[in-house]
């Protein structure tokens, strides 16, 4: 039986096993590639996707527990690329490598839809899942700063 999704505001059907990663199915099935694969075991954030708002990590979520759930890709936080952070994140030219940085930007909207004006504190225990083996953790963390504080425009 096929498996009912919304995805990035789109409702959809997947023919595929009820215990299929969510990230198998974003990847593979629908083809929205910016979201990663790390670990596969849920310890390194590259997968971070947003359910019903809330950053969850898709390599251990299956598409039968997100059923009838809102889901959100890197594709889908906004429809231009212009979230704040992700102009904050072209601002402080925050990517080495890239690949953790689709995780690292929804972990980071997750926490600045619950408190749009968090404290080094409050970064640091969102984003601690969130591994970036190209360290480059001070520059995520200033244009999680920059982003918060509507400054992108005066930092470009
Ligand atoms: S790939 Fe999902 S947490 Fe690492
Ligand atoms: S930018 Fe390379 S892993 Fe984070």
């Amino acid at each position: 039986m096929a498996i009912e999704l919304t995805i990035n505001g789109k409702a959809v059907a997947l023919d595929v096993p009820g215990d299929t990663p969510l990230l198998w199915a974003v990847r593979d099935e629908l083809d929205l590639k910016g979201t990663k694969f790390g670990c596969g075991i849920g310890l390194c954030g590259a997968c971070t996707v947003h359910i019903d708002g809330v950053a969850q990590r898709s390599c251990i979520t299956t598409v039968a527990a997100v059923s009838g759930k809102e889901i959100t890709t890197i594709e889908g936080l906004s429809e231009t690329g212009e979230h704040p952070l992700q102009q904050a994140w072209v601002a402080v030219q925050t990517p080495q490598c890239g690949y953790c940085q689709s995780g690292q930007i929804m972990q980071a909207a997750s926490l600045l839809a619950t408190n749009a004006a968090p404290t080094d504190a409050d970064i640091d225990e969102a984003m601690n899942g969130n591994l970036c083996r190209c360290m480059a953790y001070a520059r995520i963390k200033k244009a999680i700063k920059l982003a918060a504080a509507g400054e992108v425009e005066a930092n470009v």
